[in-house]
């Protein structure tokens, strides 16, 4: 029986259609299910794949179509039954100069085909799904942005899903460059500073990837690894996921009290409060998994938390978005605009915005659960220029939570970040939040900002006007700055 009535709004809205990065499993957010429900990407043809190599279209002429503007989009086989799924796009200025980012959406086991048309690729999908529009703000202004499908079976990549954690899908992603950087269309590229943006999950991916990326750097330099090393200089890790000890309260004090309204009743956030404390909650079950923990104890973990504490404290608002109700039908969905362009960019399996089998393989692992700071402190310690940002509009990944992350952690900046007050980031002269600056290390929070960033405006300024700012200041190698 239903204790109240809160309980009943507290479940119902992640029954109906919902879409969003982060998959609802039997109605709960981030949930954990015994068996797995939903099929593979479907094989439009039978792909001749070329294990080691590239198969690309150039220049479609789809999304970008600024004069002179290059794009490659295809797959790079990892094997004769791995492939990954990539869409290139040249610097709008200097491209043989400029910067080479990765984008990289969460999930885990969604598309970055997200950030592409959703957030801040050289177009964004129109209100009405049915077209782009060229973005004035994309993050290919100032540097060559590469959109990667990871891993395996996400998005339109496909193959055997082998991967169920972070690190397994870093290992991948640095024999995706291996192969990338090795193609005659891209070898330019190798000397290039190299940057990773990510968001949600990302807040996972970002650190293993880069800490893994430097680690193979070392190895190549020690003789024990043979390969191209990739010239990693920048992190941007947005809304992410990344020490849910440190984040897991946040969500409490979120719900409770956010720049915009309550989400939840106090009866829900004291329950919630409770699962949280009491000796067998979820502080205490994600502890256990950072201990060393199995992946049963992790995967428990995650299912317990997110029943408890995740997807009840959201209440009627949109996890990524907490001023509309849920579901925000903003940002528009992009499915039926990339499986008519499929062909057309090379694409070759249907595209769905989340594979589930893969996120299933991720909550066996528990790898949700599991640390991703300490690779974070390693990734900065390193001297690479990282920024955490967060909108703070976003319930999923919410502020509360990523600042206490980033007041946990411990790296060579962290005494002077401490002692920083908030400053106004300024953009065109107009308030668009609020960051600090340690060393090469920085943050913001931005106002009016859900969880995917680049999707939202804030005052007078344009969609993704903010977030452009703060993405060509970092991969100019600069703090932030108020313009
Ligand atoms: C699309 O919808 C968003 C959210 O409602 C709104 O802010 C934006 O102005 C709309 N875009 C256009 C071109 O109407
Ligand atoms: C949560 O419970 C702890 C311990 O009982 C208490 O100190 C804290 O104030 C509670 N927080 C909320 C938001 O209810
Ligand atoms: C970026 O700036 C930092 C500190 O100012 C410097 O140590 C580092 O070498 C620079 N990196 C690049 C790629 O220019």
């Amino acid at each position: 029986m239903f204790s109240s009535f809160y309980t009943l709004l507290a479940v119902l809205p992640f029954t109906g259609v919902f879409a969003g990065q982060i998959p609802v499993i039997d109605g709960v957010l981030g949930g954990v299910s015994s068996s797995a429900n939903l099929v593979r990407p479907q094989i439009l043809k039978s792909a001749a794949t070329t294990p080691g190599k590239l198969r690309v279209v150039e220049n479609s002429g789809i999304c970008e179509t600024t004069p002179g503007v290059g794009q490659v989009s295809g797959y790079g086989d990892l094997t004769a039954t791995e492939s990954i799924w990539f869409w290139f796009f040249e610097s709008r200025k200097n491209p043989a100069t400029a910067p080479l980012a990765l984008w990289f959406n969460g999930g885990p086991g969604s598309s970055s085909m997200i950030g592409l048309l959703q957030e801040h690729g050289p177009c964004r999908i129109t209100n009405d799904s049915s077209s782009v529009t060229l973005n004035p703000f994309s993050w290919n202004n100032e540097a060559n942005v590469l959109y990667i499908d990871q891993p395996v079976g996400v998005g339109f990549s496909h193959g055997d899903l082998k991967v169920g954690t972070s690190q397994q899908a870093a290992a991948d992603i640095w024999s995706f460059m291996q192969i990338f950087l090795s193609d005659s269309r891209f070898t330019k590229y190798q000397k290039n500073n190299l940057a990773i943006w990510t968001e949600s999950y990302g807040g996972h991916y970002g650190p293993t990837f880069a800490a893994h990326f430097l680690a193979q750097n070392a190895a190549i330099s020690a003789g024990t690894v043979s390969g191209i090393p990739l010239n990693l200089k920048f992190l941007g890790v947005g809304d992410g996921l990344t020490d849910p000890l440190t984040q897991y309260p946040g969500y409490i004090a979120y719900a409770a009290s956010n720049p915009y309204h309550p989400l939840v009743s106090s009866s829900v956030i004291s329950r919630a409060n409770t699962s949280w404390t009491s000796s067998t909650g979820c502080k205490s079950q994600i502890t256990k998994c950072n201990n060393g923990g199995t992946n049963s104890v992790c995967s428990a973990a995650q299912s317990f938390c997110n029943n408890n504490i995740l997807s009840p404290l959201a209440g009627n608002f949109d996890v990524y978005y907490v001023p509309t109700a849920n579901p925000d039908p903003y940002p528009a969905d992009i499915t039926s605009y990339l499986n008519k362009m499929a062909s057309k960019i090379g694409a070759e399996s249907t595209w769905k915005e989340t594979n589930n089998n893969v996120y299933s393989n991720f909550a066996a692992t528990g790898d949700w659960m599991r640390n991703s700071r300490p690779d974070l402190e390693t990734v900065i310690n390193a001297g690479v220029r990282t920024i955490v940002f967060d909108g703070d509009a976003d319930y999923i990944l919410n502020f509360v939570g990523v600042e206490a992350m980033v007041d946990a952690l411990n790296t060579k900046f962290s005494a002077t970040f401490k002692q920083q007050q908030f400053q106004t980031y300024t953009v065109a002269g107009q308030s668009a939040g609020q960051f600090k600056n340690a060393g090469t290390f920085s943050y913001v929070r931005i106002y009016g900002a859900g969880h995917e960033v680049p999707a939202y405006k804030f005052g007078n300024l344009a969609v993704g006007q903010a977030a452009a700012q703060m993405f060509t200041q970092i991969m100019a190698n600069q703090s932030l700055t108020s313009t």
